[in-house]
């Protein structure tokens, strides 16, 4: 069924999928592999869709695949589809320049985090709603850590407890990630880093274990097996 997005609602979630998913073996682009017979941009976008602030989606998809990509997610919700670029962050703004008036609350979340729950979009948005200009979802990290050489020698082992693990959707007034996409020189991994190098505080909020971004072989599996219990617009 097609998900009604909220016309009052005061978030634009823009959604990168262009990636190829080289770490996921040879295949379709990645966020059209399949997870429980359906591609993960399909329960990426169903997701975020099941969230009540969210007014609008852009999807940045594979140039060849944008008709494809509209056809497949017409059923789920509206969303405008977008060629996305040979970056991450080249993708991002090219969904930035998608989104219409109104919205000043911009999510920017991974399609790879395809089992998001909806819960996690509306706490990122409540946080930026309640003040800050930039908010990612962390998670703690539970290995230690060491820094290495390129020849794999450890040169020093990192403080544990000052380290989080960094989810999407990370949230921005929407002013904030504009003038940062502006600014980009460097792509980076993430736009956090990029409104960070603009002297913003980034806050952070508690991530979701579903919110894990399937990258490997591995992390499809594991998708597979949280499928059935992972909630659509729950608890994260
Ligand atoms: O490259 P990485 O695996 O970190 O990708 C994170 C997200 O960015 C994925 O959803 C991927 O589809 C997207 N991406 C993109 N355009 C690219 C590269 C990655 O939209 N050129």
């Amino acid at each position: 069924m097609t998900a009604q997005l909220n016309p009052r609602g005061d978030v634009a979630v823009l959604v990168p999928a262009a990636g190829a998913g080289v770490r996921l073996g040879p295949g379709a682009p990645k966020a059209l592999r399949r997870l429980g017979g359906e591609p993960l941009l399909t329960h990426a976008v169903r997701r975020v869709a099941a969230a009540p602030s969210v007014h609008s989606i852009v999807v940045a998809a594979p140039a060849t695949e944008v008709a494809a990509v509209r056809e497949l997610l017409a059923p789920v919700a509206e969303v405008t589809v977008v060629p996305g670029g040979a970056t991450r962050q080249a993708s991002v703004a090219a969904a930035l320049a998608a989104v219409p008036a109104g919205p000043e609350i911009i999510l920017v979340h991974d399609a790879a985090r395809a089992l998001t729950p909806a819960a996690l979009v509306e706490s990122v948005a409540a946080a930026v709603r309640a003040g800050a200009e930039a908010v990612i979802p962390v998670l703690p990290v539970v290995d230690t850590i060491k820094e290495v050489s390129a020849d794999e020698v450890v040169l020093g082992t990192v403080d544990r407890a000052a380290l989080r693990a960094v989810q999407t959707p990370q949230g921005f007034r929407r002013a904030v990630l504009t003038a940062a996409h502006a600014a980009a020189v460097d792509p980076l991994t993430d736009d956090a880093g990029l409104v960070e190098k603009q002297g913003v505080r980034v806050v952070c909020v508690p991530g979701s274990e579903y919110a894990l971004k399937i990258t490997r072989p591995f992390d499809l599996a594991l998708a597979e097996y949280l499928l059935g219990s992972a909630p659509v617009a729950g608890q994260s």
